[in-house]
């Protein structure tokens, strides 16, 4: 038969799945039982894109630069996250794990420890992407999210943004925003009888 399957390199670093409804400590996976795992084209679907990059070589690497010139990602820096170099970090956890969304896209690098991405689904479920080093995600302007540090306690992040950067989070709901309408046009009405009324 025809060539066996490949695995994607970008599942070693990226994984996705349900999450359970306990509210027990965030940092913990938060797996449903049994397990529910999400693909990464799936994750697609709802306009999270990623790549898997070689963490350690960001600064010559051509891939990066490559994605940067396609998508206008002109600028970059550094978010580490944990209590020594985040200012106010006590504050910024809490405020990284309120439902929020952007009006424009949300572009991390993992370059250095890990942390969880989770973010709605079309039926409003929470999707849990785990990144770790070596995985660049991108999360749609619109699409609501949150952030936080898993067990390990620490993330080193590459932010890059089209243009003079706007990090302004806006809490959940903020369904009026034209990004969140574009957000629901483009990805979550056309799986015709299961998208959420946008007007809802
Ligand atoms: C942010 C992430 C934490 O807005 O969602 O920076
Ligand atoms: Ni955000």
């Amino acid at each position: 038969m025809g060539v066996p399957m490949e695995k994607d390199p970008r599942e070693e670093i990226i994984q996705a799945w349900y999450m359970d409804d306990s509210n027990e400590d965030q940092r913990l996976p938060h797996h449903k039982e049994p397990k529910e795992f999400v693909s990464l084209d799936k994750l697609a679907e709802l306009g999270v894109v990623s790549w898997r990059l070689d963490a350690d070589n960001y600064e010559t690497d051509e891939e990066l630069k490559k994605i940067r010139e396609a998508r206008g990602y002109s600028y970059m820096d550094f978010c580490e996250v944990c209590p020594e170099k985040l200012p106010n970090y006590e504050e910024k956890i809490k405020n990284f794990f309120e439902e929020h969304l952007h009006t424009d896209e949300e572009i991390r690098y993992c370059v250095a420890g890990s942390g969880y991405f989770d973010v709605r689904d079309r039926n409003d479920a929470w999707i849990r992407i785990w990144v770790k080093k070596g995985a660049m995600i991108v999360l749609p302007a619109g699409i609501y999210h949150r952030f936080t540090l898993d067990s390990d306690n620490y993330i080193k992040a590459m932010r890059l943004f089209v243009g003079d950067p706007v990090w302004t989070p806006f809490n959940r709901p903020h369904d009026h925003l034209p990004a969140r309408k574009e957000y629901v046009d483009s990805f979550l009405k056309e799986a015709g009888g299961n998208a959420i009324d946008a007007s809802a």
